[in-house]
This record gives C-alpha cells, sequence and structure tokens, in this order.
C-alpha cells in the first residue's frame, strides 16, 4: 500500500494530480512539438509528413478535419488558422458525424484526423470512410505507435508525452502547434505569407513556451477566482475568432471534472439566446485579449453587467478597459493573434482545476468519462 502511494507520487512528480502536472509541462510539451521542425535562424518548416506529401497539400480544393472532444476543438482553432494563415477552406466535422452522414468526399480532398490517444472509434471510423473515398488521410496523433497513426498515409505527431489526466491539457496544445506548422508550411509554399510575416510567426511560436510559463504564474490568482465561483450552477463561455473554440474547450474542462453546467458560445451569438439566462448568479468568463475584436467583446461585457453577471476577463497584460468592468482579470502575455489560443487556454485548465479540487471531484478520473473512447 505504502510502496503504491509512494510510486504514485514520484510519478506526479510532486503535483496533487496528473492533470496539474500536465498542464504544467506544457511549456516543454510545445517546445518539443517544434523543437527539430522550425528552424527560426533559417525561415524554415521541415515536417517529413508535409514534405513527402506537399502536392496532395497544395492541390487540396479543401481540408477536412475530423476528431471528437477536445481533439475537435483544436480542429476549430485550426480551422481559423489554416484560413487565415495558409488561405486553405477548412470544414470541421465530428467524427461520429461525418461518418455516419453520407458525406462529400472527393480524391483531392485531405482529411486531417486528430487524435490524442490515436484510438478513438469514431474518428477511425472517419478515417476509414475518407480512404474509400479515396481521400489523402493525414493523422495528428500523440501516442506513438497508435491505431490511428497506423492507418493513415501520412501524419506528425504531437510530443506532448504521456496524458494521464482524463480532460485533455497539454494535448490539446501541443495539437494547436501541430496543425499551426503546418498551417505556415503550407502558407510558405504557397507564397501566401512573405519571408518577413513567416518568420515573424515562427519567432513568435518560439516565444510561446516562455509565455505559457508567465501565464502559469497567474496560479494563486486563479485559486482565489475559483474559491469565489465554485458554488455556481451554471457557467458561460464567451470568446470570439480564434478564440471562440478555447470557449468551447474551457466549458469542456469545467464540465469534465467539477460537474457543473457550462456553456462555451460565440460572444455575438449571446444575443441570441444565452443573454436570457445571465443574472447574478451567472459567472461569465470572456475570452477578451487585446488583438481580436477587443471593442465588440468589450460591449459584450457590458451587456452581460447591466444584467448583473459575474465577470472574468481573459486579457492581454496591461489591460484597461476590461479591468474597469470585470469582477476579475487574468491575464496572459501578448502574441500574435492567431497564436492567443495557446496562451488563454491555461487559465481556463487552472481555473476548472481548482473548482473541481475545491469540490472534492475525482480530477483525474472524473465519473463516466474514459480516457480513450474505443467504441462508438
Ligand atoms: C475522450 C477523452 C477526451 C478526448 C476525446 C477524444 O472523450 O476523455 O479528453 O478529447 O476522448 O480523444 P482522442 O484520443 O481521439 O483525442
Amino acid at each position: 500500500q505504502e510502496l503504491q502511494l509512494n510510486l504514485e507520487q514520484i510519478e506526479k512528480g510532486g503535483y496533487d494530480h496528473f492533470m496539474l502536472k500536465e498542464i504544467y509541462e506544457q511549456p516543454d510539451a510545445i517546445s518539443d512539438t517544434y523543437r527539430g521542425r522550425m528552424l527560426v535562424n533559417e525561415n524554415l518548416i521541415r515536417m517529413a509528413g508535409i514534405d513527402d506529401n506537399i502536392e496532395k497539400f497544395l492541390n487540396a480544393k479543401r481540408i477536412i478535419i475530423v476528431a471528437c472532444g477536445t481533439s475537435w476543438h483544436a480542429g476549430l482553432v485550426a480551422e481559423y488558422i489554416f484560413e487565415d494563415i495558409a488561405r486553405i477552406p477548412v470544414e470541421v466535422e465530428y467524427a461520429s458525424e461525418f461518418r455516419y452522414r453520407n458525406p462529400i468526399i472527393n480524391k483531392d480532398d485531405v482529411v486531417i484526423a486528430i487524435s490524442q490517444s490515436g484510438e478513438t472509434a469514431d474518428t477511425m471510423a472517419a478515417i476509414n470512410l475518407a480512404k474509400e473515398n479515396g481521400a489523402f488521410v493525414f493523422g495528428v496523433c500523440n501516442v506513438v505507435g497508435s491505431s490511428i497513426s497506423r492507418e493513415t498515409h501520412a501524419g506528425a505527431y504531437t510530443h506532448a508525452g504521456p496524458e494521464i489526466g482524463v480532460a485533455s491539457t497539454k494535448a490539446f496544445t501541443t495539437q494547436i502547434t501541430v496543425l499551426t506548422l503546418i498551417a505556415l508550411r503550407l502558407a510558405k509554399q504557397k507564397g501566401v505569407l512573405s519571408n518577413s510575416q513567416f518568420n515573424e510567426h515562427l519567432r513568435e511560436l518560439e516565444q510561446i513556451p516562455e509565455k505559457v510559463k508567465k501565464a502559469l504564474e497567474s496560479n494563486e490568482h486563479i485559486e482565489v477566482v475559483a474559491s469565489k465561483y465554485k458554488d455556481a450552477k451554471n457557467f458561460l463561455y464567451l470568446g470570439r475568432g480564434f478564440n471562440f473554440p478555447v470557449a468551447l474547450e474551457g466549458a469542456l474542462k469545467l464540465k469534465e471534472i467539477s460537474y457543473i453546467h457550462a456553456e462555451g458560445y460565440p460572444a455575438a451569438e449571446m444575443k441570441h439566446g444565452p443573454i436570457a439566462l445571465i443574472d447574478s448568479q451567472m459567472p461569465v468568463v470572456v475570452i477578451a485579449t487585446r488583438k481580436g475584436h477587443y471593442d465588440k467583446v468589450v460591449s459584450n461585457i457590458e451587456e452581460i453587467k447591466s444584467r448583473e453577471g459575474k465577470i472574468i476577463g481573459i486579457v492581454t497584460e496591461g489591460d484597461v478597459e476590461v479591468r474597469k468592468r470585470a469582477d476579475y482579470v487574468i491575464e496572459v502575455p501578448e502574441t500574435l493573434e492567431s497564436l492567443t489560443p495557446l496562451l488563454t487556454t491555461i487559465p481556463l485548465q487552472l481555473l476548472s482545476y481548482h473548482i473541481a479540487v475545491m469540490l472534492d471531484k475525482n480530477v483525474d478520473q472524473p465519473r463516466n468519462l474514459a480516457k480513450s473512447v474505443t467504441v462508438e
């Protein structure tokens, strides 16, 4: 008994839970994921799975991304990144819907399957369907040698290391890292970005691990915010653009481990429904970084405030406008707009973690959930 306890403590590396350890591993996980692929001084991205199949990507009329759960959210972030940086049309599909929908798949489609475990049954079935229809299928997996990594035509691993906590954290940010590298690689090949714009992206991506560390420094402050709202029955998460999928992922994290009902919404959609729910009992987490529709998000915040909703703003360092209006703000460093999801995700992970711990929930193994879903 004692020996087993010690072993588990060693595995957790001094952290109380695997989830917290994995949240803190993100700076290294992200740099492990771009290391060797992104050569900043040479202004180059080298990825065998892309380089060997570059024509397939360049000739693709569109990219279809299939995934489930948190990986699907990474796919949604990638949609914004691919369209913005590489100017390639992207569709993001829940694998479970795609496989049963009689979808239109052409042989000049590129399908990207995203899966931490590489074993998710619905994602696997979507891949098989795409292959049967002649599409080129590319995998983004974390587990080396997993079924999906073997069944796809080519792929790029995330180098997150083993993820034990059922709620995905470092897999998500490393998936976004790989997908950003792919978008940049294609943008350069297509000539969408100039050499200097390309280089700016590489230099900014190289800074992300340090900036994630900075974001992690808000941990104690986030604990205070968590203690304030841990008894709420509902949460709303709002974001726009690149950070809309981050709002979805923030809400999912809270649901998964604290069992509090939470919904993520694009901030502008609030007026089409969720605003009816807002009262003094409703905490609203608003991602309001300076780049990306800032003024519009500030006016959304005004609307929440006038209905007495409680506002937790995720803001850029030095923010003034949101701070004036919010109950709490949590700062993240500034970066390129397309890279903000890698930073804004961090406080949302910590917020759900602390709430779940305070509610005495089983953070690493939440009820009814499995790390890898190998049945439909
Ligand atoms: C399960 C896990 C989630 C994960 C999803 C997809 O629901 O609990 O954390 O996002 O499956 O898993 P995959 O391994 O395909 O990324």
